[in-house]
Order: C-alpha cells, then structure tokens, then sequence
C-alpha cells in the first residue's frame, strides 16, 4: 500500500510539470529537456523530441493521473500489460479489432486519434459506465485545460514508439511549431483564483465542477449537489470538514462505487493554505 501512495505521488508529482523535485527528494529519471536553442529553427532532433514526449506523457499531459500501474482506471501504454503489448505495438493491431470503426489507418493515427476523439475506440471494460464501451472517460487531450499542441501530441507518440521498441514513424516538426513544444511549462505559482487552483491541481481532469466549465472530468464523482451531501458522509464531520479531508486524505473515506488511490494522496505537500481554503470555499458556496 505504501508503494502504492508512492508511486501516485511520484506521477502526480510529475503531472505537475516536475516543480518540486527537489523539494521532495523525489529522483529525477527523466532526460533533461534539450537547451531550448537547439529547437529553435527546427532543428530538434529525433532523440530530443522522444524525450520531450515522455516529459509531456508524464507532466503536462496528465496521461500518468490515469495510465498508471495503480488505479487500474486505463490501459498502460508505455509498458506491456493486462491490456496487451506496450501501445507502440497495440495500436497497430487496435485498428483491425471488428469492434474499430474509426478513421486510423495506421498505429501512429491510431494513438493521435485516442488523444484528440477517445471515444473513437473504447477498449473493452474501460467506457463511462453505463454506455456499454461506447463512451470514453478519457478527456481530450488537445482541447480544455490539457489543450497539447500537435507537435506536443505527435511527439508522446513518438515516445510511445520509442518506448515499445519499435521503430519511430512519426516526423519531426518543423519550425515554430517544434519551439512552441519545447517550451517548458510556467512556472509553478500559488493560484490567485479557485478556477486557477482547479486546474493547476488537475481537479478539472478527473472531476465535474459546476460553473468551472473546464471541469468535465469524470474520473471522479460530479461534484455538483457536494456541499449537500458532505454534510452526511460522515459521522461527526461537517461539510466543510469532509471537504477538507476528501482533499488531504481522500483514502480516509472513499466514495461509493469508486476506487481508492485514484485521487492524488499528496495535496498537503502541494497546496498553499490559501489555496486550499480556496477550494474548500468554493466547493462549499458553489455546488449546492
Ligand atoms: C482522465 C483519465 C485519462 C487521462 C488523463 C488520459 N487517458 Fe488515455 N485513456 C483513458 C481510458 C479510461 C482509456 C480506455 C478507454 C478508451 O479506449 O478510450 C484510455 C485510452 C487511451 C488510449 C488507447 C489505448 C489502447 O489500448 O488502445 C491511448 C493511446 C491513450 N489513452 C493515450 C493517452 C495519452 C497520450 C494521454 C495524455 C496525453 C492520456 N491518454 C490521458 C483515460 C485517460
Ligand atoms: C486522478 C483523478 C483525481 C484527481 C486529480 C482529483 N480527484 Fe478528487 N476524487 C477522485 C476519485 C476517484 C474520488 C472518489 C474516491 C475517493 O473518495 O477517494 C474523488 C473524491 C473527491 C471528493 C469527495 C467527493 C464526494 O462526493 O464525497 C472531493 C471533495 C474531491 N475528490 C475533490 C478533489 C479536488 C478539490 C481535487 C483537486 C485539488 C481533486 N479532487 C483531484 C479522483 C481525483
């Protein structure tokens, strides 16, 4: 269990765009970004994009929150797993599945069009419940508060390639395009508003917020009527002090029909006391 809480932590440490590395001692595994000279022009190279697409797959993509060992809420994909071989080698074979009525015609269309339109293909077991596999719980990629650019989305391709051992096929961009990907993510600064915390914390990934419109996730529970029922989880604590909990602790009591270790374990270590406070009033005054 403890491995567990780790392992969520170190990704979603990670999702975070790497900001606290050192704070928290966690090891740094993955390859420096290239100097940012070297993109300009368009001159990145193969290498260099691999390793941005692995920067993007495990920080500002988010992808790790839910393609991770632990929640068992989606497919692996840079790794073999119940699901099949490592993605590289699976979305090749995902477009001949009877069940694939998309538009890919090769692995590389395959894994742009899972970022870009999930519910193209739902793998079997994975769909919204109650949808019979037909509707996708993953968000967009491209659009909302994840919003990757092409390059950035070509270039975790390529990284899922690379990480299947199999050979990249994907092309290298040119000009601007490969400057705008490398940019390193803003630095990370306390949220002035809820809708800011909302999205920095990746609450928008997995939950929907109401009058947050980029909060359709639906990984976790909708949170509308919260406040409501917060006062009647459990014995002893009111609304605002469930919220609290849910958010330092969400192990502490966990949802019905949900599963536990999914929610990030360490928004103490993260948050401001603003920012929590933040959040807290807004969930509080805002769900109903
Ligand atoms: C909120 C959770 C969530 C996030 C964030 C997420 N995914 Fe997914 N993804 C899923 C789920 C669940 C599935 C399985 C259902 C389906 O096929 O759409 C899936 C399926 C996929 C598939 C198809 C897998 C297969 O076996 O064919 C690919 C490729 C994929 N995701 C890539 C990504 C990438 C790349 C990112 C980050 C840029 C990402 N996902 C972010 C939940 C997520
Ligand atoms: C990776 C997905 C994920 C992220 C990111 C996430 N949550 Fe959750 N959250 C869940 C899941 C799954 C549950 C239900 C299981 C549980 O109770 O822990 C949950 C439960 C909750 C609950 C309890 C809801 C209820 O009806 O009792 C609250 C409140 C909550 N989350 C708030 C937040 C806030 C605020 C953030 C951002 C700071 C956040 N969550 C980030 C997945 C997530």
């Amino acid at each position: 269990m403890k491995n567990f809480i780790r392992i969520i932590l170190f990704s979603f440490v990670m999702s975070l765009g790497y900001w606290g590395f050192s704070n928290y001692g966690i090891p740094q595994i993955i390859p420096e970004l290239p100097p940012v000279e070297e993109e300009i022009g368009g001159s990145i190279t193969m290498p260099q994009y691999i390793a941005l697409g692995k920067k993007i797959f495990n920080g500002k993509g988010t992808c790790t929150l839910c393609h991770n060992p632990v929640g068992g809420r989606a497919p692996l994909l840079d790794v073999a797993g119940k699901d099949g071989p490592p993605e590289g080698i699976r979305a090749e074979e995902r477009i001949k599945d009877p069940r694939y009525k998309g538009k890919a015609k090769n692995g590389v269309e395959y894994i742009y069009e899972s970022e870009t339109d999930p519910s193209a293909f739902v793998v079997a077991g994975y769909g919204k419940p109650g949808t019979n596999d037909t509707v996708s719980p993953m968000p967009q990629t491209n659009k909302g508060s994840i919003g990757l650019s092409d390059p950035e989305l070509y270039a975790v391709i390529a990284f899922l390639q690379d990480a299947a051992g199999v050979k990249v096929t994907v092309n290298l961009p040119k000009g601007a395009p490969a400057t705008a990907a490398a940019e390193e993510p803003a630095k990370v600064t306390p949220a002035k508003t809820p809708e800011e915390a909302f999205t920095k914390f990746a609450c928008v990934t997995c939950h929907t917020i109401p009058g947050i419109p980029d909060a359709t996730g639906e990984v976790g529970p909708n949170q509308t009527g919260l406040a409501t029922r917060a006062a009647k989880r459990v014995k002893g604590l009111n609304a605002e002090q469930y919220i609290r909990q849910s958010i330092l602790t969400p192990n502490a009591y966990v949802v019905k029909d949900f599963d536990p270790d999914v929610m990030p374990q360490d928004f103490s270590e993260q948050m401001t006391v603003k920012e929590l406070d933040m959040i807290v009033k807004y969930l509080l005054e805002k769900t109903g």
